[in-house]
């Protein structure tokens, strides 16, 4: 990226993990140009071939195929849909959500945040239950003793707001099978983890399982603002269950698609994985860190608190965009085609930084 004077930065924080192939990727610019030459919105009273194609590239993408689509326009209304179909499916109220949880800042989605300072006094509800992050005994326990009115459990396979925190492989498996015994709706947060950023399509699949509903947003539309949930066959939809004005209009369903077959054609999973792996084994190396967590491309530095002016240095000194977590964690999220030449970058800045504070 260039500022008015001209002066270039590298961006590892995507605008918030949104840019997921890169600022004007040229066919990204030349779907969207050519879409809206022919027609850039029409209401979902009429089918719209162009969701359909999205909604089979995607279950090809990422490995879903039998998944449906249900098309809307922001990571919180993802979840507030996803929510309410886990609700309509079960007839039940009550939804799990783990300690340091970011969900959204609408209604069901922040009260399924973990953050009292950003839920108003008409978001509360005493059908949420906070559990702590990767404890199975507690989610045992509170299953047993309700669970026949757990509607819902929904989880990030890597907290991202709340400093990234990888689930264990071990706790998904875990919601599985109470998910499946208790028949409550598993809800895979995939907004910031998703779309390929973790290595896998959704971070979630390296559990081995499947989740019944997969939200996501940022990374789908590389800046085009569109979110969707991806919802398993055992859940079968109604008309009118869920809609939306804009969601899925043409211009979103051809950014989405463009994003995808970037992903495809240039095997940005794969890169996600070899270069995400090499950051976080060089990052282990440099000295003061006090912990690396992450997958892929999604990656927090955990900092000591007397170096907290590294993340300011590294933009106005090395030119380098980063994201942060508080307290004091450095989050790395950039597009998925970066390559080891600006990781490398990033960890010549660091070592600087950490050398000299
Ligand atoms: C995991 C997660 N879920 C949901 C959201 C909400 O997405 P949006 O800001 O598009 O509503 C975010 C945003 O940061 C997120 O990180």
């Amino acid at each position: 990226m260039w500022d008015d004077n001209g002066q270039e930065y590298l961006d590892l924080y995507g605008g918030h993990a949104v840019i997921s192939i890169g600022h004007t990727h040229p066919h990204y610019v030349k779907r969207l140009e050519d879409q809206l030459h022919k027609v850039g919105f029409y209401s979902n009273s009429i089918r719209i071939p162009l969701q359909e194609e999205l909604a089979s590239k995607l279950g090809q993408v990422s490995g879903k195929e039998d998944y449906q689509l249900f098309l809307c326009n922001s990571g919180a209304e993802a979840n507030e849909n996803a929510l309410k179909l886990a609700s309509f499916y079960n007839g039940r109220k009550k939804i799990i959500s783990f300690r340091k949880a970011f969900h959204g800042r609408t209604s069901l989605a922040v009260a399924v945040t973990d953050n009292p300072g950003i839920v108003a006094p008409v978001n509360q509800t005493p059908n949420v239950i906070f559990l702590p992050f990767n404890d199975e005994s507690s989610l045992e326990a509170c299953f047993k003793a309700q669970g026949n009115e757990i509607s819902a459990v929904i989880i990030e396979g890597i907290q991202g707001v709340g400093g990234i925190n990888v689930a264990s492989e071990s706790f998904l498996q875990k919601i599985r099978s109470l998910c499946d015994e208790y028949n409550a709706v598993f809800i895979a947060d995939s907004v910031q983890c998703g779309y390929g950023r973790s290595g896998k399509f959704y971070s979630q699949d390296f559990a081995g399982i499947n989740a019944d509903i997969y939200s996501m947003a940022k990374g789908m539309g590389n800046g085009f603002p569109v979110a969707g949930i991806s919802i398993a066959p055992r859940i079968q939809p109604k008309h009118y269950m869920l809609g939306t004005t804009f969601g899925g209009n043409h211009l979103a369903c051809a950014a989405s698609l463009a994003v995808l077959e970037v992903i495809e054609q240039d095997n940005l999973m794969n890169n996600a994985e070899e270069v995400g792996n090499y950051w976080i084994e060089e990052l282990k190396k440099l000295p003061k860190i006090k912990e690396v967590r992450g997958r892929g491309l999604m990656i927090g530095i955990d900092l000591p608190e007397e170096l907290k002016d590294v993340k300011k240095n590294l933009l106005f000194k090395h030119k380098i965009f980063t994201g942060e977590s508080k307290p004091n964690v450095i989050r790395l999220l950039p597009a998925l085609n970066i390559g080891k030449k600006e990781a490398d970058i990033f960890l010549t800045a660091l070592k600087t930084e950490l050398e000299n504070n």
